[in-house]
């Protein structure tokens, strides 16, 4: 790794418009279904970043032609459920637990055997959450004796459907089940114990695939067909919140995030700056695609402190490290519990983030499942980002309001989810070295 880093001036701004890069979650779902589609799909709104180019390079290996022709448009020519070949060599998933679990899914059904592998840290990322439905399902998968990558996969002669009950809320695995599912005998349920993203349920319904879903429980039969067609992504969530928290701890500063995805799935963050005493506006509502997308409009504001409510968790959970940010500008205390899938992101989230926030002076305090952090100044200095973008990306911002300039260290991976990053930052008013 080229270790780069962040150096930032402090008092920034952080105001202006934001065309949010395209959903990273949604993007590798479409190259993954384009490609087991009959005919050929045309994506717009893609996210061309090194994780969503980990799945076009995995499924470019396994035979399917994809033709990037122009910035966020991505012509995928399918080959059916059944045309991929074997790919020369391993699968290399770079930084995406995304694409690895999901894929796996997939991977599980074909004639020919294949290896999934990753950087160092998807190769701590814990597998027994997928392999253990999947062999329920008949599937040759295997994993490392640390329950981790790689991820060894050979043929079998049938899968069967499951009703599997999600141990954590995690859409990764129900993902990864429904598309196995599709390749089953009979049908395949997934129930999650509280809801989480439901972008490959929508997209399967694009693809002209039947499912059914009630409540948290989604259920497929195997055996049908995906048909090609065209997918409009909206702008990543995820990624504009960095700037959204950024205007809010900014003073007389306003933000305007254009055709952001508000999918209630993933808006958790939303509703918890709101809770916090965020003004976000949320203007012209409407349909995009299989998914809602709204504008937004932020405004810098006085936040305070709360008690995040369990049932959010799921619908924020990769928002957490910049909500951290913002409790250490709020006035009062945050407490966090119920969030130890933290611990297993591309970083121990918990231990990472209570680790930098205490290095720029902020009371920080760690528990098993969560942490509490307390407003204060942020000092300024040294953080470390462990090549977590997120985290990264988070510290980023901590830069607007501290009194002395601020450096994260290990900002490659930005570019996993956010390329253009440093860009988009400098035109909204941070100030880089
Ligand atoms: C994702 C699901 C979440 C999220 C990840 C993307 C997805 O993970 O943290 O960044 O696209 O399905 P889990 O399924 O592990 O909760």
């Amino acid at each position: 790794m080229a270790n780069a880093s962040f150096q930032l001036q402090p008092q920034g701004r952080c105001a202006g418009l934001l065309d949010a890069p395209g959903d990273k979650s949604i993007s590798h779902r479409a190259v993954m279904l384009a490609s087991l589609a009959s005919g050929t799909s045309q994506i717009r709104g893609f996210l061309s970043s090194s994780d969503c180019q980990a799945t076009v390079a995995a499924f470019r290996s396994m035979g399917v032609r994809i033709v990037q022709p122009a910035s966020g448009r991505v012509q995928v020519h399918g080959v059916g459920l059944q045309g991929l070949h074997a790919p020369h060599g391993a699968l290399d998933m770079g930084n995406s637990g995304t694409a690895m679990r999901i894929l796996a899914g997939i991977l599980c059904a074909q004639g020919f055997a294949t290896r999934l592998t990753g950087d160092a840290s998807l190769s701590r990322r814990p597998m027994q959450r997928i392999v253990e439905p999947l062999q329920e399902m008949g599937a040759g998968i295997s994993m490392s004796p640390t329950q981790t990558p790689p991820l060894e996969i050979r043929p079998v002669d049938a899968l069967h459907g499951i009703r599997y009950p999600l141990p954590v809320a995690s859409a990764q695995v129900k993902s990864c089940v429904l598309l196995a599912g599709l390749y089953a005998a009979g049908e395949t349920c997934v129930e999650s114990p509280v809801r989480c993203r439901d972008h490959t349920e929508r997209l399967l319904q694009t693809f002209s695939y039947p499912v059914e879903v009630q409540g948290n429980r989604v259920c497929l039969e195997g055996g049908g067909k995906l048909e090609a067609t065209e997918i409009e992504i909206p702008g990543d969530l995820s990624s504009a919140a960095f700037f959204m928290v950024g205007t809010l701890v900014s003073s007389s500063s306003q933000l305007v995030v254009k055709h952001v995805g508000i999918n209630p799935t993933r808006s958790g963050v939303i509703e918890i700056l709101q809770r916090m005493g965020a003004r976000i506006d949320i203007r012209n509502k409407r349909n995009y695609g299989a998914e809602p997308v709204a504008d937004l409009v932020v405004h810098s504001s006085a936040l305070h402190g709360i008690d995040i409510p369990q049932d959010l968790i799921a619908d924020t959970i990769d928002e957490f490290p910049i909500l951290f940010i913002a409790a250490a500008c709020a006035r009062g205390t945050t407490r966090l519990s119920g969030a130890g899938e933290l611990r297993v992101k591309e970083s121990d989230r918990i231990r990472t983030m209570v680790t930098g926030l205490q290095k720029l002076g902020i009371d920080a305090r760690e528990k098993p499942d969560g942490l509490a952090i307390t407003g204060g100044i942020f000092t300024g200095g040294e953080v470390d980002s462990v090549g977590d973008h997120r985290v990264a990306m988070a510290f980023a911002m901590a830069s607007l309001v501290a009194r002395d300039a601020v450096t994260v260290l290990n900002t490659d991976n930005v570019d996993t989810s956010f390329p253009g990053f440093v860009k988009c930052a400098e035109q909204l008013g941070l100030r880089f070295n």
